[in-house]
């Protein structure tokens, strides 16, 4: 059986937990692509060249805490405009969305680019507020030492570079069903995003 779900949305709206959530629920394998942009990212704090970083990635990369940081967040929004850097990452994306029993990737051009054929697909959304305070509140858990107004500040910069760069920018697929968690529980959410999926899947 191969169902591929497709979750795209700005920074901190949610996508990672709704996907872990629907990924559980239909016992799908799930891909937060956003880890590949910050271990390309993270190598070029180190200096690398991006496009170097890119092309030889492997999956130790992907693990580590240093991948959630403001810093790593920045660098992988930076790497991520560039054509070259996203190009070498969509074989790995694909194959990954077809592989057998099922797969949810969580993005920013997963319905648009990567899988625009994908049976399901969402867009999870909040106002950058909501997603700034939920953001802080994350990384303050983690003992990070950052302000809210920062926060703040740092996910807008974030979304403009994401929606406005040339390549692949971040916007619903025209056949998305947007999520706007801004006013929801994580539950809500959950089940709406569910209920979605079942209805795609027929
Ligand atoms: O989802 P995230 O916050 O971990 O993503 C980090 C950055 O990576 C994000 O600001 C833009 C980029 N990204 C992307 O361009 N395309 C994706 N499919 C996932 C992430």
């Amino acid at each position: 059986m191969r169902f591929t779900i497709a979750i795209d949305g700005p920074a901190a709206a949610g996508k990672g937990t709704i996907s872990k959530a629907v990924a559980a629920h239909f016992g799908f394998a799930h891909l937060d692509t956003g880890l590949l942009y910050r271990a390309v990212g993270a190598k070029t704090l180190d200096g690398t060249d991006p496009i170097d970083a890119a092309g030889s990635l492997r999956a130790e990369d992907l693990e580590g805490f240093h991948l959630r940081t403001p810093e790593v967040a920045q660098a992988a929004s930076k790497v991520a405009v560039i054509a070259e850097v996203r190009a070498a990452l969509v074989d790995f994306q694909r194959a990954f969305a077809r592989r057998a029993g099922g797969a949810v990737l969580d993005g920013r051009d997963i319905g648009t680019v990567i899988c625009p054929s994908a049976e399901a697909k969402l867009f999870v959304t909040a106002s950058a507020e909501v997603r700034a305070e939920r953001r802080y509140l994350e990384l303050a858990d983690k003992g990070m030492d950052v302000s809210r107004a920062q926060v703040l500040a740092d996910v807008k910069e974030r979304d403009a570079r994401d929606m406005d760069r040339a390549e692949a920018p971040l916007k619903p697929a025209e056949d998305a069903v947007v999520i706007d968690t801004s006013t929801m529980t994580i539950e809500e959410a959950v089940e709406m995003a569910v209920s979605a999926i079942k209805a795609a899947r027929g």
